[in-house]
């Protein structure tokens, strides 16, 4: 039996190898070169946002976030149960208390109307993830941001390329992707971007990406410490402030995030790439999409009239009244025709990380029925061959007969 694959993840070729090979000759920094902020203006203007910043992860541009907005115990956020653990890793790190919302059954993305019951006086920001490259509907939870005045982090580790009523996702407050090999675009295996239209997060987050510390600084009155007095050379400068200055408090304490320029010169070169990778992506979502119209008991996600999803993840769902078994169904496609299935994501209020905080079952009531009864996700990657689509739509057609009880 021949195996569809879910996903071989991003695809690399000649011209990531040539531009690999043009920054290793080019006898630029490999950490600093330009290459680096060639990549950061070439994503800033893909996505039309004021800044961005490259980072080693989505992970890592999540935790700058939490950094940027002082995130710490005694706040609250309000997040999308149906995300991958990374969206409140550092939330949890940094003892801020996560209010789940629910989730849009057709969408997956979070539902805007489960957000204003979870926000009160200690709520800092709204936390939510573009599910699969699917825009969550961001003008009704904009709205209710504002008139909170708090900010939206989005977490778009599948989202690059994403379009939101014709524009696309980035240019928002705080905003991160993802460039590991299994997206949709990758910078060698790991990487990420966190974009936003706020220039003073922008500088804490570019500081704090490379051992940058935020606080109050005071004039030490001297230059010595101990016997020793700062030497009159550039030779010393590497000491930054120390020196001359102390700290009166630190607010946050920057770490290693950065991006390699080698990294940065493929994520220029995937970049360039990524719209062809998503139509090709899309091509294979509307055949699902319209096989599964004819395949009682089956549902296709929604995207919105006016939005384009990027197409990371395609999900679709074994409706209620089907008469069909979803965990039955997944595992005849993936066991008897070789069809690889994945659920995306564990409803996180359930995660053992959030468990240990108690959180629990029945707080997110909708995301926990689609993700127990009725999602699965289907193969999807650019690099699809018919055979594997036409696989995957005969295996739903026959399974969904198959499996009914
Ligand atoms: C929704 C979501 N957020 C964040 C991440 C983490 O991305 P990274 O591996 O770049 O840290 C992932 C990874 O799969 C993800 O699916």
């Amino acid at each position: 039996m021949k195996v569809v694959e879910h996903s071989v993840g991003a695809i690399l070729g000649e011209e990531e190898i040539e531009a690999i090979r043009r920054v290793i000759s080019s006898g630029q920094s490999l950490a600093w070169g330009p290459e680096r902020t060639a990549f950061e203006e070439d994503f800033r203007a893909y996505c039309q946002a004021r800044h961005a910043i490259s980072v080693s992860s989505c992970t890592a541009a999540l935790h700058l976030c939490a950094q940027v907005l002082r995130l710490g115990p005694g706040d609250e956020v309000v997040c999308t149960p149906q995300s991958f653990q990374s969206t409140t890793l550092a939330l949890i790190a940094r003892g801020v208390r996560v209010r789940f919302a629910d989730i849009d059954p057709k969408t997956l993305n979070i539902a805007p109307d489960s957000i204003e019951g979870k926000i009160n006086e200690r709520t800092k920001a709204i936390y939510l993830v573009h599910h699969g490259g699917n825009p969550a509907d961001m003008d009704p939870i904009r709205k209710i941001a504002a008139a909170h005045d708090i900010p939206v982090v989005e977490d778009c580790a599948h989202a690059a390329g994403t379009e939101y009523r014709g524009q696309k996702i980035g240019a928002g407050d705080l905003c991160c992707f993802s460039f590991h090999s299994l997206k949709n675009m990758t910078t060698l295996g790991e990487g990420g971007m966190l974009t936003t239209n706020n220039d003073e997060w922008a500088a804490e987050a570019g500081a704090l990406r490379t051992m940058g510390v935020i606080g109050e600084t005071v004039d030490r009155g001297t230059d010595r410490i101990g016997p020793y007095a700062k030497p009159d050379s550039k030779v010393f400068d590497h000491a930054g402030i120390s020196w001359t200055q102390d700290y009166a408090g630190i607010e946050e304490l920057g770490t290693h995030y950065r991006l390699s320029a080698v990294q940065a010169a493929v994520g220029r070169v995937q970049l360039r790439k990524l719209d062809g990778f998503i139509a090709t992506r899309a091509r294979v979502a509307q055949l699902y999409t319209e096989a599964i119209a004819e395949i009682p008991g089956l549902r296709p996600v929604k995207v919105a009239e006016g939005d384009k999803s990027a197409w990371h993840l395609y999900t679709c769902f074994v409706e209620p009244d089907s008469g069909v078994d979803r965990d039955r169904f997944a595992k005849y496609l993936d066991n008897e025709r070789g069809v690889q299935i994945i659920l995306r994501f564990w409803p996180l209020h359930l995660s053992a990380e959030h468990r240990a905080e108690g959180h629990g079952f029945g707080e997110s009531p909708i995301c926990e029925k689609v993700w127990f009864e009725q999602q699965i996700n289907l193969p999807i990657c650019a690099a699809m061959e018919d055979w594997e689509i036409d696989t995957v739509i005969e295996a739903l057609t026959d399974g969904m007969q198959e499996c009914r009880a």
